[in-house]
């Protein structure tokens, strides 16, 4: 007890991290690595210093999570899975994140817990409390500061993904999986609209990135005269 209550204090004090934690979320096949591509490059054109990661594989043990998680032969039942995810973020906070936020860097993260509510308590259907508990375990009170979901309609993001690349486990999965997963997005940001910002992909790319560079503006600006 003494332990975790020392571990929490000393690691997710949140008054020393003066960083920004973005991260980006959403359906496989909504756009994910273009968009990560544009936010990089869009912060690094304005001198942000940012450490760019993802989820699951942002650290060496992560990296060994991911294969199991995406590709392993065998079976991963739904708790097994979930877990895993947690154990992956364990390790990403205490190796990568919280020590970024702490220098005042910004991270953008490639996936985070939002991707576990919609992926293991959406698609999976674990019960949304055992991830909250997982959630307050982990990240004590870090949440990030600020999640873009890239939304597009389902039937489009499955015809994306089956004509791009090999599919990993989770991509394999069908209609009704993608569905319920997108819809957790949804319901997710419309409960907090001051962290989420929902992107909508199905447009034109200089229309989408229009959008996201002015959400980025606003933070920028923000933080520029606080
Ligand atoms: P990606 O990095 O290519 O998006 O693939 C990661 C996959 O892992 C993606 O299908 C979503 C899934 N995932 C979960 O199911 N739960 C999680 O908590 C995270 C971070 C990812």
């Amino acid at each position: 007890m003494c332990y975790t209550f020392a571990l929490h204090k000393s690691l997710y004090d949140l008054t020393i991290m003066s960083g920004f934690f973005l991260t980006l979320d959403g359906v496989d096949g909504a756009g994910k690595s273009t968009q990560l591509a544009f936010i990089q490059d869009f912060l690094q054109q304005k001198h942000i210093d940012v450490v760019c990661t993802r989820e699951p594989g942002g650290t060496q043990l992560g990296k060994s999570l991911r294969d199991l998680l995406l590709n392993s032969q065998s079976q991963v039942c739904a708790d097994a899975e979930t877990l895993l995810m947690f154990a992956d973020r364990a390790q990403h906070l205490h190796e990568l994140i919280i020590p970024a936020l702490s220098q005042n860097k910004w991270v953008l993260s490639d996936r985070f817990t939002d991707a576990t509510f919609a992926y293991q308590s959406g698609g999976r259907q674990i019960a949304k409390e055992k991830i909250e508990q997982l959630e307050n375990w982990v990240q004590g009170d870090l949440r990030p500061d600020l999640t873009i979901i890239l939304d597009i309609p389902v039937e489009i993001a499955i015809e994306r993904i089956r004509s791009n690349r090999n599919l990993d486990r989770f991509e394999k999965e069908g209609i009704d999986f993608f569905e319920r997963v997108r819809e957790s997005y949804l319901n997710r940001a419309h409960t907090n609209p001051e962290r989420y910002k929902i992107i909508d992909t199905n447009r034109t790319l200089s229309i989408i990135q229009n959008d996201i560079a002015q959400i980025l503006l606003e933070v920028i600006n923000q933080r520029s005269v606080s």
